[in-house]
């Protein structure tokens, strides 16, 4: 037999990037109990089967290579304090863990990304583990993303991607003009506001714009950019297209007169302003974009 550095080849297994499940079952006067464990896998499709390792050294070793049935619960990525309590020693790993029975009696950890019940199928002896082969007999998956490991350390895919995305969305609005005319939209709170949608994941600014001016149910030209601000509060970043409709008519809204007492009800004060300075504006016959905050901002003139 090679004899190799333990720790040398534990690190070299530990690369692989895995995810992280706790194995549960019962014991004789069936309480639950369960250990963690990253050496789940895949087996077979049919019959249903998936293995986990279980070294010889674990407390549950004689009851777990002796049960008829366990659960292998995929741990998602909020449940780093579940992996931890199940592979420190305690005397109730399960007192501060929402917990349900499986439809064969095995215990079920609430909120993990997926669960497998399984009756054991066969126990294989390997070195200092022993393969428990379990044929799966329900299970249940969910959307929740999934905890990694990898080199002895946690990996949460999701939550780091979420962290380094910007928090704030695009929000797309449009101020669609015609005949002294300006669109504006019901907001459902007993006020008015310029049409305005976030711009999807699958969406362009220019599409998300075609889109709005389709759902506001306007014949418009997109037209060109008006106002482009951070609206802090609301925590977006706001773009406004000024438009020019081919007739004055729209299935959602209304249009009113560009002047100041027609958008009394306009109840988000960064669009009150960006009205103003359209009236404005206009009289003058000189439009100019405006940069900045829901605040304040500095407008430039269309040369
Ligand atoms: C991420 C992670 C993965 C683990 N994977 C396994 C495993 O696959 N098999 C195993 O026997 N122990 C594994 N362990 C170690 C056990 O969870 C740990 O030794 C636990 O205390 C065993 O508890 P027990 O003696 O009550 O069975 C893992 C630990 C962690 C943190």
């Amino acid at each position: 037999m090679t004899a190799f550095d333990t720790q040398a080849l534990r690190n070299a297994f530990g690369t692989f990037l895995t995810g992280v499940t706790v194995v549960t079952a019962r014991d004789a006067q069936g309480e639950p109990l369960g250990f963690t464990a990253n050496s789940f896998s895949s087996v077979s499709l049919d019959p249903a089967l998936l293995l986990v390792c279980l070294a010889k050294s674990s407390q549950n070793y004689d009851t777990l290579v002796n049960t008829a049935g366990f659960a292998v619960n995929i741990l998602a990525e909020t449940q780093v304090d579940i992996s931890n309590t199940f592979a420190r020693p305690s005397d109730d790993r399960f007192a501060d863990v929402d917990w349900h029975a499986g439809p064969h009696g095995a215990p079920i950890i609430d909120s993990s990304s997926a669960w497998f019940e399984c009756k054991m199928f066969n126990v294989v002896d390997a070195g200092d583990h022993a393969i428990l082969i379990g044929q799966v007999m329900a299970f249940d998956s969910t959307a929740k993303p999934g905890l990694g490991y990898a080199r002895g350390a946690y990996v949460t895919p999701s939550a780091s991607a979420a962290a380094i995305l910007p928090t704030s969305k695009l929000v797309v609005s449009v101020l669609v003009e015609q005949d002294g005319h300006v669109l504006l939209l019901s907001d459902d709170g007993g006020g008015v506001m310029l049409p305005e949608t976030e711009v999807g994941p699958d969406e362009t600014v220019s599409s998300a714009m075609q889109r709005l001016l389709l759902e506001a149910g306007v014949a418009a030209e997109p037209g060109f950019l008006y106002s482009v601000y951070e609206d802090a509060a609301r925590k977006q970043q706001h773009l406004c297209f000024l438009c020019q409709a081919t007739r004055c008519t729209s299935a959602a809204g209304v249009f009113v007169p560009i002047s100041a007492s027609t958008w009394d009800d306009v109840t988000d004060p960064a669009t009150v302003t960006l009205l103003e300075r359209y009236a404005a504006e206009t009289k003058i016959g000189t439009l100019g974009i405006y940069y900045g905050n829901q605040n304040s901002g500095k407008v430039r003139a269309v040369v």
